[in-house]
């Protein structure tokens, strides 16, 4: 039997989860409010609410988990990518704990973690998994990758943005009709009510790579032209642009996934990330699948958006291959 805790700090939620065996024992998210009102996370004030938050997160997760710190038997922590001084917290936090109670350290990648998300089992052992290889469509606000999964820790990147993530995407064009961060869920959320009725660009971009910085623009220049003819355009059709929008960047991402199934003939196809729980990308990746034949996988919500549930089931793959880390480990804010 293993037991594991694990952290995760790396942007706007301090999260902790205790799994034994592949199992999610707790699952515990603390989202920082304070980024609210300035439109997007602010690095200094994340790196503080983690040092607030910490303690109280990862006791909750120990108790919910009906655990003791000292049935843990490791540490696992995010080590990148994310906010340097975001992850510091997290990372040594983790090998504080390590270092009381004697257990090895697992240090996971946080978009390794978003598509092992997919490996999740319920308590009952009765959810789907994907087989491998599968393909993962990982959205986040700062990610958009296809990536090649052949087993837990084998992941490669086949197709990537140029430039925004689909996150960033969803963020901006909130940002643009005047939405609080993070306006992803209030696009969702508005395009529930609305229809399509406005068309923006598809981007020509070669093979798998990804690219939304003109779809920004385009967004930016439509608003601004329309608002010159009605300056309530915005209030008075909010849930049409925000359908509009949505629909656009779900068939960016969806026209690729496509392609690199018919590229690799790998029809187990997932999707992981924060922008993953956007309600319109889940249903048009189910009626995709349908029609392509694919087997499709969405984690549970509480999965897609930043967790520690999947650094947990990634530490817990770490774990069964012996992969530890000492005492010298530093987090890192890029990719690699
Ligand atoms: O994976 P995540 O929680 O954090 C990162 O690793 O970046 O993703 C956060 C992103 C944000 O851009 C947020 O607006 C977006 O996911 N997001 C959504 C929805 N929920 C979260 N975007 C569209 N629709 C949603 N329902
Ligand atoms: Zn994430």
């Amino acid at each position: 039997m293993v037991t594991l805790l694990a952290i995760e700090s790396s942007c706007d939620e301090t999260a902790a989860s205790v799994c034994r065996d592949g199992i999610i024992l707790s699952n515990i998210v603390s989202t920082q409010k304070i980024h609210e009102k300035y439109g997007g996370v602010v690095p200094e004030l994340a790196s503080r609410a983690h040092l607030q938050a910490i303690i109280p997160v990862v006791n909750e997760a120990v108790i919910a988990a009906g655990v003791e710190l000292k049935d843990i038997d490791a540490f696992a922590f995010t080590q990148s990518p994310g906010l340097i001084g975001a992850l510091l917290v997290g990372t040594e936090f983790a090998k504080s704990l390590a270092l009381a109670f004697d257990k090895p350290l697992i240090a996971v990648h946080h978009m390794q973690a978003h598509v092992l998300a997919n490996l999740i089992q319920s308590q009952s052992g009765e959810t789907r998994i994907p087989s491998f290889p599968f393909l993962c469509l990982t959205v986040s606000g700062g990610h958009t990758q296809i990536v090649l999964c052949e087993s837990p820790l084998q992941q490669k990147i086949i197709g990537q943005t140029l430039d925004d993530a689909a996150g960033e995407a969803f963020d901006k064009s909130a940002k643009i009709l005047g939405l609080p961060y993070p306006g992803g869920p209030l696009i969702d959320k508005y395009a529930k009510q609305g229809i399509v009725k406005y068309t923006f660009p598809e981007p020509r971009i070669p093979g798998l790579n990804f690219s939304f910085s003109g779809l920004k623009t385009a967004f930016l220049y439509f608003t601004r032209d329309e608002k010159i003819k009605n300056e309530h355009f915005v209030e008075e059709n909010l849930a049409d642009i925000c359908a509009s929008i949505q629909s656009r960047i779900v068939s960016i991402l969806l026209n690729k996934l496509k392609m690199a199934s018919e590229q690799t003939g790998i029809t187990e196809i997932c999707i992981a990330g924060g922008v993953s729980a956007n309600s319109g990308l889940r249903s048009s990746f189910e009626q995709m699948g349908k029609k392509e034949g694919w087997n499709t996988y969405i984690p549970k919500f509480e999965y897609c958006t930043d967790n520690a549930a999947m650094i947990a089931i990634t530490a817990y793959y770490k774990y069964l291959d012996s992969r530890f880390e000492d005492y010298s480990v530093v987090p890192s804010a890029r990719t690699a």
